[in-house]
């Protein structure tokens, strides 16, 4: 297909308006990353955005408009703090899921009930939308898996033979996709951050629950959620402790891969890699416009391993840091711990439950199977808050046993100051078991929850009284964080 490159003037903005009312694909630029966009009330035009990306088909799509009024035949009904929220962040970098109109297609919302809606603020942008008379619906204009394109040469370089034109406007000023945040339910959820933040929505919302980090176990909200995103061909690592650590380890790299470094303008050189700034460690903004364009760059220069510095998960800073770890897949070294681990050698690991007779023996009987496969040297033991020498429930035998793992002899041990002395780290199933052993015997520095020490969010739900069922999911959470915790080790 010939691909038309077009400008963002006022005649070339009239043609790409003709193609998208003949049901075909126009590239545009927009605040936040371009948008490879098409009629929103056409299936068929709707299709060729999924085949020209590469898009899975259950990821559904945002819906842009110009005006207010377009929303009256997207949504079925629009709640209040909705309307609070397009007033006070409209046109701008948010997306808002409400329930959709019959009359939006469901190739649009990939099956859902629910369709996502955004008025860009750049003007062209509303300009396009605004001459083709249509809601468009627009993902990012990237291979789907790639990182989102901020200019126009990342869109050429992409989608030249896969979209009918592409309008080569500006670089994109925020630089990271929109905030998304649902409000069809009873409660507004963060879906994904971007360049409106968490702490803005509260402002004006009080309580908005956040579902970015996937919480384990439960099917993400959000389909996009459960892809690998935003990722460049290198692998990306994210590194973490201080700079002498982080140069050090950098150096060895070079010896052997073709490195770049994502680096802070206050970072100092790391000689033989290629590093490329996101401006000040100050600056969220500027870490977010340049974040895309400089994985962008690595793969250019056929970089195998990208270094990336750790980010804060607050303000601004959230959208930058959800992209960058999810390019790294959540790989993180956190080198300061490794060279923790060489001195004291963890050797013991204690798991704490609430009676010791179901989710801890789990722990303890999958970590140690684990431990032992990876060569790892390192033994878990697990005890109760309040045990009281009872055998370990049935459940559990069993669910193990399906694993070919057997602690049917085990009895439930309640936890000792001298437990608690004699490992090296302590690894709970709920905060408020860490609150209780905290305060009951101090060693704050070696306890943790298990999914914290997982990098996961929350607690391990208590499956105490369920049935076998319920014990096998209960089984498959602790299992997927006892790996993640050991691979730390
Ligand atoms: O800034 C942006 O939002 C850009 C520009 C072009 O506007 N667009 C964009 O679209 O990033 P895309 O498709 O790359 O990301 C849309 C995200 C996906 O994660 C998708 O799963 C989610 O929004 N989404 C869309 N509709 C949804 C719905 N009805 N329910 C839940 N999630 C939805
Ligand atoms: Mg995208």
């Amino acid at each position: 297909m010939e691909t038309k490159l077009l400008t963002a003037n006022d005649n070339d903005l009239k043609l790409a308006a003709d193609i998208l009312q003949n049901g075909g694909t126009v590239i545009f630029p927009t605040e936040t990353v371009y948008g490879l966009g098409a009629n929103a009330n056409n299936p068929t035009a709707v299709k060729k955005i999924f085949a020209a990306k590469g898009r899975p088909a259950d990821n559904p799509l945002i819906v842009h408009i110009s005006d207010l009024s377009m929303l009256d035949e997207i949504v079925s009904e629009i709640p209040k703090n909705a309307r609070l929220l397009m007033e006070k962040f409209w046109p701008g970098p948010l997306t808002i899921i409400m329930k959709k109109c019959k009359s939006v297609p469901y190739e649009t919302t990939a099956r859902l009930e629910t369709v996502a809606v955004r008025m860009p603020k750049s003007a062209s942008a509303r300009r396009l939308i605004e001459l083709a008379k249509l809601p468009i619906a627009a993902p990012s204009a990237n291979l789907s898996g790639k990182p989102s394109p901020t200019t126009a040469q990342h869109c050429i370089d992409d989608m030249t033979g896969r979209v009918d034109a592409i309008i080569c406007g500006n670089d994109c000023e925020v630089g990271v996709e929109s905030t998304v945040l649902d409000m069809s339910g009873d409660k507004p959820v963060l879906l994904r951050p971007g360049g409106v933040t968490l702490e803005q929505l509260r402002e004006v919302l009080g309580d908005v629950e956040t579902a970015e980090k996937a919480v384990v176990g439960e099917t993400p909200k959000s389909p996009g959620l459960k892809y690998k995103h935003y990722s460049p061909n290198a692998e990306v690592i994210i590194l973490s402790g201080s700079i002498d650590e982080i140069s050090k380890y950098i150096n060895e790299q070079c010896k052997t891969k073709k490195v770049g470094v994502l680096v802070f303008d206050e970072f100092p050189e790391f000689p033989n890699s290629v590093s490329i700034s996101l401006g000040s460690n100050e600056n969220p903004h500027s870490a977010a416009q340049k974040l895309f364009g400089a994985l962008r760059s690595m793969d250019k220069l056929n970089i195998e391993v990208i270094f990336a510095p750790q980010i804060r998960d607050s303000g601004m800073w959230r959208a930058v840091h959800n992209r960058l770890y999810r390019a790294a897949g959540d790989n993180v070294i956190d080198l300061s711990c490794q060279s923790a681990n060489k001195n004291t050698g963890i050797k013991m690991v204690l798991f704490v439950c609430t009676g010791n007779t179901c989710r801890s023996p789990i722990a303890e009987g999958l970590f140690n199977i684990y431990a032992k496969e990876k060569k790892l040297n390192i033994s878990a033991d697990s005890a109760g808050i309040f045990a009281d020498g009872s055998p370990v429930s049935e459940n559990s035998v069993q669910v193990l046993s399906e694993l070919g793992i057997d602690i049917s002899g085990k009895k439930s041990k309640q936890v000792t100051k001298d437990m608690v002395e004699n490992s090296d780290l302590i690894l709970t199933m709920t905060a408020s078991h860490k609150a209780a052993l905290i305060s009951a015997f101090g060693s704050e520095e070696k306890i943790h929850t298990l999914a914290e020490f997982a990098d996961f969010g929350g607690d391990v739900p208590d499956p105490y009284g369920g049935n076998t069922e319920e014990y096998r999911v209960c089984r498959d959470i602790i299992n997927e964080l006892v790996v993640k915790a050991a691979d730390k080790l």
